[in-house]
């Protein structure tokens, strides 16, 4: 592998006694798209700042390129980070917002014309340059600053919560348009989000915060699938825990079968159905079942199983994940 564009080496920031990042070490290659994702307060804004450089680390290393960025100003480090409070400049039209960097790159105004427009359409805000941010609603204001931020194309961008102020709808058009646009351009992107089905969408590789530290980094896939501990595994996505005399297991609700039969599968347990929630694509039960609550996700259209119905709750020993406390 080349050498990775980004390395964090054992970098902590402290804000008085406690480690907003605490030793962290991680790699980003150049064009990659990276999430990071952890609970409120975990420290990943933090670890953003850190490398755009409205931080310095206590302790530790940032290498761009190979390059040591200690002493290196934010505004000659070819990054740029578009905040979680996106500020746009009250005074400019929308388009003059996303003009902004292309502008202080020197751009010709043909180009910076074209690119704007080509921007704005991206976050579906044609026509709307000539507006004031305060004549947006929330979510088209953080689409001026999402286009802003991508306008001059960076080398790295460093997003925290881009799409936070999105509907759904939007955001999961936006999710798969930013990927694509990623990809054409060759950027390498550095995300940070709450949302763990946008990381998972999104991303080449994601890790995992808790309390200034990584506690796993992969591809979604494999996180997802093999997650190292309790922790990771239920910040992403459900999970059924089995405690056991040889440690704790988990097994996703999508792994769980349901059959009124008794089944020969490996795991199985009979109980009855507490609960039903119909989400389209898949039904989720709830199910009581030796005096535990379990959770089984079924594809919907096949057979409805009814709040009361007596059933076995079953899964293949493949299903098993060992999990750490
Ligand atoms: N300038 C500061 N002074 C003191 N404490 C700070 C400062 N900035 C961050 N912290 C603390 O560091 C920890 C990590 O904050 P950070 O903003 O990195 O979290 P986050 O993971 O981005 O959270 P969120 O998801 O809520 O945005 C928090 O406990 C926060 O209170
Ligand atoms: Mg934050």
């Amino acid at each position: 592998m080349s050498a990775p564009l980004v390395r964090f080496e054992g970098v902590t920031r402290r804000f008085g006694a406690e480690a907003a990042v605490d030793d962290v070490s991680l790699e980003i290659a150049e064009g990659e798209f990276f999430a990071l994702l952890g609970p409120s307060g975990c420290g990943k804004t933090t670890l953003m700042r850190l490398l755009a450089g409205f931080e310095a680390p206590d302790a530790g290393r940032i290498l761009l390129a190979g390059e040591d960025l200690a002493g290196v100003p934010p505004h000659r480090r070819p990054v740029h980070m578009m905040f979680q409070a996106y500020a746009l400049f009250p005074h400019l039209s929308v388009a003059r917002n996303v003009a902004f960097g292309l502008k202080a790159q020197g751009r010709a105004r043909a180009e910076i014309d074209a690119r704007v427009e080509e921007m704005l359409a991206l976050v579906k805000l044609e026509g709307l340059g000539g507006r004031k941010p305060d004549q947006l609603s929330g979510g088209q204001k953080q689409r001026v600053a999402l286009a802003r931020a991508l306008a001059p194309a960076p080398k790295l961008l460093l997003l925290d919560e881009p799409m936070a102020a999105l509907d759904r709808k939007l955001r999961e058009e936006t999710q798969l348009e930013l990927r694509t646009l990623q990809r054409q351009l060759g950027l390498t992107f550095l995300i940070v989000t709450h949302d763990q089905d946008e990381a998972m969408v999104t991303a080449d590789r994601l890790a995992v915060m808790r309390t200034g530290r990584i506690v796993q980094v992969g591809p979604p896939a494999e996180v997802y699938e093999r997650p190292i501990d309790r922790f990771v595994a239920g910040f992403l996505g459900e999970v059924n825990l089995f405690e056991g005399p040889d440690g704790c297991t988990g097994v996703r609700p999508e792994r769980m079968a349901l059959s009124r039969a008794e089944p020969k599968a490996a795991g199985r347990l009979p109980g009855k159905v507490a609960e039903a929630g119909y989400l389209g694509d898949r039904t989720v039960y709830v199910i009581e079942a030796a005096g535990r609550t379990l959770r089984a996700a079924q594809p919907s259209g096949g057979d409805a199983f009814r709040v009361g119905d007596a059933v076995w709750v079953s899964w293949p020993a493949t299903a098993v994940m060992r999990l750490a406390e």
